[in-house]
């Protein structure tokens, strides 16, 4: 198993390589001896997924051992994926009215336009064999809060429940700790969405607090439930 100093050391060695791309491979579905070519070992990384108990079909099963996951710049080509997957309830409804239903063609073109040159990169696209279907953000705070960063995430429904967003959330604590002048990541998940807290546990944080009634979409009031990582 990897040290947190190796996983450092990992991700340095591929910043330096490239400064916006981390990728991993899903070692469940990725025999050792196959050749998941675009997954490079210096990056790799175990996910414990779903793999061993999911009833797959055969092809399913053929196309998820090929399966390589990294986190990369989003880019103009992405515009079909992103309105592909973005336009979804299911997605939407766990997320502020900033990411909207119906998702569309404009909504895709101002998401990419507006991120196309920051710097250094704070949302990541989420790369499963080179198509964009989720993303991930680390957003640094300002004032009295500048030493932390709230991370926000969202994945194409059809890809939820392989551990992908456990690995893209670990990658991306990494990221922001060692890119930013942070010593707090948190994440604000709706108390409804236990997947969220699920993942954000998975990943190393810690509980906080249940703000009561803070939330309202749809309307309907939420409790908002706060997570948040310390830096080491
Ligand atoms: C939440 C989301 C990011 C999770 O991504 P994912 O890649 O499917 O997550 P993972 O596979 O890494 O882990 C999911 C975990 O939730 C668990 N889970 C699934 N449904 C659950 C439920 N109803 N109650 C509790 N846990 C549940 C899974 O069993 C798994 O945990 P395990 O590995 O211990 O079994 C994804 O579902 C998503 O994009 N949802 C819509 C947008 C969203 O909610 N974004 C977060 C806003 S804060």
């Amino acid at each position: 198993m990897k040290t947190k100093t190796a996983h450092n050391e990992r991700f340095c060695v591929i910043a330096a390589v490239s400064p916006q791309i981390m990728q991993w491979e899903l070692a469940s579905y990725c025999p050792a001896t196959s050749s998941v070519e675009a997954a490079t070992t210096q990056s790799r990384h175990h996910v414990r997924g779903n793999a061993a108990t999911a009833q797959w079909d055969s092809e399913t099963r053929k196309q998820e051992r090929y399966m390589t996951v990294k986190l990369r710049k989003w880019n103009e080509a992405d515009l079909d994926s992103l309105v592909k997957y973005a336009n979804n309830i299911n997605v939407a409804k766990w997320l502020t009215n900033g990411f909207p239903y119906p998702y569309t063609y404009e909504d895709g073109k101002a998401f990419l336009t507006m991120i196309a040159n920051d710097n250094p990169t704070k949302i990541f696209a989420i790369d499963v064999n080179g198509e964009a279907v989720g993303s991930i953000g680390i957003f640094p705070q300002a004032d009295i809060h500048e030493k932390s960063a709230e991370t926000g995430y969202w994945l194409a429904e059809q890809y939820w429940g392989k551990g992908i967003m456990t690995t893209a959330i670990l990658e991306i604590v990494e990221y922001g700790f060692s890119t930013f002048d942070i010593v707090r990541i948190f994440a604000r998940p709706f108390s409804t969405n236990p997947k969220s807290h699920r993942v954000l546990e998975k990943a190393g944080f810690l509980f906080e607090a249940r703000l009561k009634s803070a939330l309202f979409k749809n309307g309907e009031f939420m409790d908002e439930m706060i997570y948040a990582k310390l830096k080491d």
